[in-house]
């Protein structure tokens, strides 16, 4: 059975995997139809804000780092990973600029944002998988019984204070908002 915190990181890729699913789906449908502004904008600020607040965060910090130095080949994976995670800023900036054009309804900004939006997902599938073949797998192979105490303590709730509840409290309700808000099939609104 798979620990508590690799659990963690792989549940925390299928929330990403679901807002990720949920803004190709409405991307698509701005084509045709009016798109609801707010909710692609709530869309847009969990998948920037979550991995930057929490989700990368864990990994870069506590597992990425708990393996470098263990004689692993997992340099060139981290590296890649890492600047995966610096791409997705990058990313999830310009999709926040074609929005507000979506928004004000300039000519083509739907195609522009749905091609975004399409890149963006493709690369976070991939990396997620990445992360999930190659890293996770490593670490649950090189990383001893006290290195997993250690990342778990601090992924508790007296543990890192970046990860406490008031932080994941706010990422969960925007969540949920989320899900409240998109129509079916991807939420219940
Ligand atoms: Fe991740």
């Amino acid at each position: 059975m798979k620990n508590a915190v690799i659990l963690q990181i792989h549940e925390e890729h299928r929330a990403i995997g679901a807002v990720v699913h949920g803004l190709q789906h409405f991307a698509k449908e701005a084509l045709h139809h009016p798109p609801n502004v707010e909710l692609l904008r709530t869309m847009l600020d969990y998948i920037e804000q979550f991995p930057q607040t929490l989700h990368h965060v864990k990994e870069e910090t506590y597992i990425f780092s708990a393996l470098l130095g263990r004689g692993v080949e997992a340099e060139p994976i981290i590296e890649r990973l890492h600047a995966q995670h610096e791409d997705d800023l990058s990313l999830t900036a310009t999709l926040k600029a074609q929005l507000t054009d979506l928004a004000n309804g300039v000519e083509g900004a739907a195609d522009r944002f749905l091609a975004s939006v399409d890149r963006f997902a493709d690369l976070q599938w991939r990396h997620m998988t990445e992360e999930e073949r190659l890293l996770l797998p490593l670490a649950e192979r090189h990383l001893d019984e006290a290195d997993w105490r250690r990342i778990d303590e601090a992924f508790g709730e007296n543990g890192d204070p970046r990860f406490r509840g008031d932080n994941k409290s706010t990422f969960d309700g925007m969540f949920s908002l989320i899900v409240a808000t998109a129509p079916q099939p991807i939420g219940l609104g």
